[in-house]
């Protein structure tokens, strides 16, 4: 059977530096993985997300307030849509993923444990737009885009992305979205760097993903994971450095790598408060209200138009 074409990979690495997107992390491995990085003792963001919005649940909630549309993108297994669903009391909730079949079971295990909670699952990548019913109330809608992911965006795209979340919601309407922030660079860079290699193995399982999708041959033995704080771009970089000349070939194309060249792979952004309730401003969501751990690593934001 012939391979889809999968031409932005391609013309990624034939760029130079080479670069594959992020969104190839997540096949079935990759999330695995990326489940374990977030319960690393490096990578704090998840689990101060969680702390936070456990700490200071009572405000949120009372901000929020009950009977809204939840719409959660990237809702992925609904571990966070369950503690939002016990805080906020939506009267219905939409997941919103692009692997539609993982959420139809994570959604259904939401319904079961919610009586009478209208939760509906949608398969879709946000990049590319999405599909709601139309039967979704627009009145009173609650975007929800936890886990810093706005930050795998860069900034012009992660200001469209914010632009097409206020367009989702009325003028009754909120996001409530969880940035990292700027902090030391040593915490930055373990975070994405652990001792255990998790983050290793996440970032060259990429190049298994992209042999499956496009047919290339990528030995994994010959790349290795870089990952640095680039602080006048203020993101981490992720790349794959290759450990000797190599050539990858794929059906219709083929790429030499010298000794230590790299494909970069992702950027993670840490937005500075200020920074960041600007673009929101900008993408029209004028009124802006944060939460931060007592380190001020992380910020949960609910902003309004
Ligand atoms: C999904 N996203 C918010 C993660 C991050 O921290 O940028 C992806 C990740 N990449 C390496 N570790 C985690």
């Amino acid at each position: 059977m012939p391979l889809p074409h999968h031409t932005d990979i391609t013309d990624g690495l034939r760029l130079t530096p080479a670069r594959i997107s992020p969104k190839y992390f997540y096949d079935q491995r990759g999330s695995e993985l990326f489940e374990a990085i977030t319960r690393l003792p490096e990578y704090y963001p998840t689990r101060t997300e969680t702390a936070l919005m456990q700490w200071h649940a009572e405000d949120i909630a009372r901000v929020i307030g009950p009977g809204r549309t939840l719409i959660e993108l990237g809702a992925g297994n609904c571990q966070k849509a369950r503690s939002m669903c016990r805080l906020v009391q939506p009267a219905c909730f939409v997941g919103v993923d692009i692997s539609a079949d993982f959420l139809q079971s994570a959604v259904q295990g939401l319904r079961d444990e919610f009586p009478g909670l209208d939760a509906r699952a949608v398969g879709g990548d946000l990049t590319q737009g999405i599909d709601l019913p139309d039967d979704i109330p627009r009145s009173g809608r609650l975007v929800f885009y936890p886990g810093s992911s706005i930050g795998n965006f860069d900034p012009p795209h992660a200001l469209q992305l914010l632009a097409y979340m206020r367009a989702l919601v009325d003028e009754d309407g909120g996001l409530l979205i969880g940035i990292d922030l700027p902090k030391d660079v040593a915490v930055l860079e373990a975070a994405y760097d652990d001792a255990a290699g998790v983050t290793a193995a996440f970032n060259r399982n990429v190049l298994t993903h992209v042999n499956r999708l496009i047919g290339s041959d990528f030995d994994i033995d010959h790349w290795q994971h870089r990952a640095f704080f680039n602080a006048q771009e203020s993101r981490i970089e992720m790349h794959l450095e290759s450990i000797q000349a190599v050539q990858v070939r794929w059906p219709g194309g083929a790429r030499m790598f010298a000794p230590g060249e790299r494909i970069h792979t992702e950027n993670s952004y840490k937005y500075p408060l200020s920074v960041f309730t600007d673009m929101l401003a900008r993408a029209g969501f004028g009124h802006a209200q944060a939460w931060t751990d007592e380190r001020g690593w992380f910020a949960v934001v609910h902003a309004r138009p």
